[in-house]
């Protein structure tokens, strides 16, 4: 398996002017005990510190071993397939079709051709638009393999029976959803895999750590305020005495997204209060409003259209926006420091809309913490930009 090299151009590219992921704001705290997380990994007591780590802990659960196989989609990002590879477990990558869904011709194919007993199947709910699971959980049953639900993009499901998962396993990244340092969720639905996770807890510096970490993103963007120059401050007489950069997801590994060292950590409490007392609503309905207006704004662009129209069960990660001529205008939206996310990373595959989405689709963010002036600016650069390459 060969990932494919980063942008060799990323390391000059000014940081984003917006910030890509959440920021803290009151605004979105709804400090209450009768605050209710309307999302189905609410019943989950454990927080990992990532997605990675509580992937690496279900996929221990199902008994990944260098002597079985596990099928991923071909449209992926590292962090996914990292914990696999930790566990020596023999990787497949399964073709995707243009909306992304799992092509299940070709699932069928590889469980056929496996050298080795494929032992979990993982579909990702991409930008937080659930697939479709009923044929695939069937053939994952029929065939004795575990289904996990990656809803790294897919925290929320609307109109939806809390706990109605098709998985085995689900795992999720409230990372994405809340202005929080570190988290990670994974779901048991599966009672035969059921069994007691305990994580080791984190120092009180690591939780000073954490809690800096939230004020650091919060005061620096869009511009830095009062408290933002502060930190900058403090920022630069860290470098200065070349004082470690302070990150809690930040520990060296061998590897270059997951850190087995990490998996056994609990996430910080900082990162579970701020997502206890969220106002779900509100961010919910923040999001949707904000893809729809990207939608609306973006869909009828010359070069360019938009992978998904919002459903009434999404709540949307980030908004898909394929473009014609990734050269171009990927470098230039970049250097103009729009907040654009890419997996140009993935592995080489076959999979002919994978190689093409690892260029052409772009990821942007539609987060609660954009105001409309946000988006409108984002919206012109990506217009005026797909105008003129
Ligand atoms: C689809 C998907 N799965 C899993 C992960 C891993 O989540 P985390 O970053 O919380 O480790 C990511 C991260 O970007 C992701 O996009």
């Amino acid at each position: 398996m060969k990932f494919h090299p980063i942008n060799e151009q990323a390391q000059n590219f000014p940081k984003p002017k917006l910030s890509v992921l959440p920021l803290f704001s009151f605004k979105f705290l709804a400090i209450s005990v009768k605050n209710k997380c309307l999302s189905s990994f609410n019943k989950n007591r454990t927080l990992y510190t990532d997605g990675r780590s509580a992937l690496a802990h279900g996929l221990q659960l199902v008994g990944h071993s260098d002597k079985n196989a596990i099928l991923f989609p071909a449209y992926h990002c590292g962090s996914m397939i990292e914990p696999a590879i930790w566990l020596t477990t023999d990787i497949y990558f399964y073709k995707v079709n243009q909306d992304l869904s799992p092509n299940l011709n070709h699932i069928q194919q590889l469980i056929l051709q496996a050298k080795k007993p494929i032992k979990t199947l993982v579909v990702v709910h991409y930008f937080g638009f659930f697939q479709h699971l009923d044929d695939i959980a069937q053939l994952c049953k029929k065939n004795g393999i575990a289904l996990i639900e990656d809803c790294a993009h897919a925290y929320y499901r609307l109109n939806n029976k809390i706990g109605s998962c098709a998985g085995d396993l689900a795992i999720a990244s409230p990372r994405k959803f809340f202005p929080i340092p570190d988290g990670g969720l994974l779901t048991i639905n599966n009672p035969t895999l059921q069994k007691e996770i305990t994580l080791e807890s984190r120092s009180f510096k690591t939780q000073l750590k954490a809690l800096y970490s939230c004020l650091q993103t919060a005061t620096l963007y869009p511009k830095p305020g009062v408290l933002g120059k502060v930190i900058t401050k403090i920022e630069r007489l860290r470098t200065k005495n070349h004082v470690t950069k302070i990150d809690v997801a930040s520990t060296p590994s061998a590897f270059l997204w997951f850190n087995p060292e990490k998996m056994n950590a609990q996430g910080s409490y900082i990162a579970k209060w701020i997502m206890r007392f969220s106002s779900h609503q509100r961010i919910i309905e923040c999001r949707r409003k904000n893809y729809q207006y990207l939608f609306d704004n973006l869909k009828n662009q010359a070069n360019a259209h938009p992978l998904y129209a919002l459903t009434d069960e999404t709540v949307p990660y980030m908004f898909p926006l394929v473009i014609n001529n990734p050269e171009q205008q990927f470098v230039a939206l970049k250097k103009q420091g729009v907040p654009i996310w890419r997996w140009e990373e993935l592995a080489e595959s076959d999979c002919a809309n994978s190689q093409h989405y690892r260029t052409h689709l772009l990821h942007l963010p539609c987060h609660q913490s954009l105001s409309r002036s946000e988006l409108d600016w984002i919206m012109s650069c990506v217009a005026d930009t797909l105008s003129k390459h």
